[in-house]
């Protein structure tokens, strides 16, 4: 046995996290595409089986009261709160995070309006997710404002008293480097802007600390590391002294404070609600739910460590394993800047990752030449990330 497969399992052996793995359906295959779609926890068959057999099945329309249904956003949503470091009542869970996106920042740029302040532009992300940055731009010519594409980097200097708002992603989805949450909300409150976070990469991978840093809105996927499932619904984030100022540009009847009132005018309801719109994806939602069960008794900071070591351990192993010069790391080296996933460059990027798919490593690849590898620590092992990381070399050579 190689030095590093010996590491590997003393890691696993000291790993407080590795009895996890249990919660979930996997199998030999080597899973490093958490960060795409996570896996499939234990739980959730049996329960969508309920949800649909008896809930829909028996009880049909009673369910919307008696199983919950109604009130399934704001209660998931205060099952997601703690891993983003949110208080209860200010997450709502549902429709697409472009969806989100799309309330967050035009509900932003209409409360920077309200201050008097002449705030005319937007700043996005320049190396977003491509969905955050079309809707920015449509977000952008329905408010009358103009729409600035800048780095993260780049948005202290980008900033000033004509900033609106500013949409960020948390963790680059291809790079996997984390930015700066809480000094760049400072920057941008700072300037008397609103900040809008994606935290599609970072939530259920690493601390937030939303309430703490004060986030002003926020969205998230539940399909990478919450392992809500496929087209899991998204959720809202809305800061809870922002709530009463909260426009929705989707006001649907699911948001009005007397919904069965069937009212021909819109009165909003109160809190996080304000951030729903209409009737919830309920077999999706409930599905969520029972996935979040694998978090009882699972603390954010000891999976933000497991992560780090896992994503050291791979780079050190693919270090050993491949030529120098063969991959090029695009993923920062810094702990403080690094999220849960680890990004090579290479030219045959897409045709290495066919390969190792075919090896039992399944990862995935980003246009033009980027090979990722999302570590999930819920679920992932050390001896399977030496393995990953052999059979890659094994690959590249
Ligand atoms: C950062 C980021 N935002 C948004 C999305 C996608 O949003 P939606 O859930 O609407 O497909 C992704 C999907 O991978 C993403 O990585």
């Amino acid at each position: 046995m190689s030095e590093l497969a010996l590491q590997a399992e003393k890691l696993d052996a000291a790993d407080e996290l590795a009895a996890l793995r249990t919660r979930f359906v996997l199998d030999e295959t080597v899973y490093l595409d958490g960060n795409s779609l996570g896996a499939l926890p234990a739980v959730v068959p049996d329960r969508v089986a309920d949800v649909v057999r008896r809930q829909w099945g028996e009880l049909r329309i009673r369910s919307w009261d008696e199983s919950g249904w109604w009130t399934a956003p704001e209660r998931i949503g205060d099952r997601i709160a703690p891993l983003v470091g949110a208080a209860a009542g200010q997450i709502v869970v549902g429709d697409s995070t472009s969806v989100n996106v799309f309330k967050a920042l035009v509900a932003a740029v209409r409360m920077a309006g309200e201050e008097g302040a002449d705030r005319t532009e937007i700043l996005v992300d320049a190396t977003t997710f491509p969905t955050d940055g079309y809707i920015a731009e449509s977000a952008a010519r329905l408010t009358g404002r103009t729409l600035r594409a800048v780095t993260p980097a780049e948005v202290p200097a980008a900033l000033s008293d004509r900033t609106a708002a500013v949409l960020l992603n948390h963790v680059d989805y291809r790079t996997g480097r984390l930015h700066d949450l809480p000094g760049l909300t400072a920057a941008i409150h700072a300037a008397g802007a609103l900040a809008v976070w994606d935290l599609c990469h970072s939530a259920g991978a690493l601390p937030v600390g939303l309430d703490e840093h004060g986030v002003d809105l926020a969205v998230g996927c539940t399909y990478k590391y919450l392992n809500g499932g496929p087209g899991a619904p998204a959720y809202l984030y809305v800061r809870q002294e922002l709530q009463p100022r909260f426009d929705s540009p989707l006001p649907g009847w699911n948001s009005h404070t007397d919904p069965f009132g069937m009212s021909p005018s819109y009165t909003p309801a109160p809190g996080a609600l304000r951030g729903r719109v209409g009737t919830p994806d309920i077999l999706s939602m409930l599905a969520l739910e029972a996935a979040l069960e694998v978090w009882d008794g699972v603390s954010v900071a000891a999976v933000r460590a497991k992560s780090l070591a896992l994503t050291d351990f791979f780079l050190r192993c693919v270090s050993a394993y491949t030529e120098p010069g063969r991959v090029e790391s695009v993923t920062p080296g810094r702990h403080e800047e690094r999220g849960s996933q680890v990004a090579l460059r290479c030219a045959d990027a897409g045709e290495v990752m066919k390969r190792l798919i075919s090896r039992g490593v399944v990862g995935d690849f980003r246009h033009p030449d980027v090979l990722r590898f999302g570590f999930t620590p819920l679920y992932v092992g050390f001896a399977e990330t030496e393995r990953a990381a052999r059979i890659l070399g094994e690959e590249l050579a």
